[in-house]
């Protein structure tokens, strides 16, 4: 039987929120800042986080999907859907909702850099620091965690629970 013990309640993901709102207004004051959130997880968290800002910013999506892991890890994430906006010479923050190796966001931000912004970092919401596989730096961290399957806003296991206002931990 499933079981999903509370991991972080609304209220706590709120408080979260605003303090990293306020950490990138006061970082990229008078910037011309785009926020890119990887699909499909980072929906709630990005639109969540963009209504916290006191800073003018653009926003965009890129969507990729990964097959598991084999010999190369990085060679199994796929491009669904690229992002649409010019990032050419624009200061970007990559939204995650969460980040375990780092595959996925190091194949992301490789794909972006490609584009040639004047500057990438990094921000999650979840922070799974001791299953890092990849040397890629997060600059604005919402929750470390050691819990294991983690679903709710936005997080998703087989593409279900993603509609929870909280996040929980998925006992299987
Ligand atoms: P990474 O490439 O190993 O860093 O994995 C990142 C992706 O795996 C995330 O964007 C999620 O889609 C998924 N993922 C990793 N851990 C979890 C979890 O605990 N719950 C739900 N999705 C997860
Ligand atoms: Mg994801």
């Amino acid at each position: 039987m499933q079981e999903l013990v509370p991991v972080l309640t609304e209220e706590e993901i709120e408080r979260t929120i605003i303090r990293i709102a306020q950490s990138i207004s006061l970082d990229y004051k008078d910037r011309d800042l785009i926020l890119i959130g990887v699909l499909k997880g980072s929906f709630i968290f990005l639109s969540d986080l963009v209504r916290k800002l006191s800073i003018p910013v653009k926003i965009d999506f890129i969507q990729v999907s990964s097959y598991g892991y084999g010999t190369s890890p990085s060679e199994s994430i796929e491009l669904k859907n690229d992002v649409g906006i010019e990032i050419k010479g624009k200061d970007i923050i990559v939204i995650e909702d969460i980040v375990d190796t780092g595959f996925t966001l190091e194949y992301v931000i490789n794909h972006l850099n490609n584009s040639e912004p004047a500057s990438i970092k990094v921000c999650t919401l979840i922070d799974k620091l001791e299953r890092r596989e990849t040397d890629i730096k997060i600059d604005y961290s919402g929750h470390i965690t050691k819990e294991g399957f983690l679903v709710g806003y936005g997080l998703d296991y087989a593409e279900n629970f993603r509609n929870l206002p909280g996040i929980f931990h998925l006992k299987l």
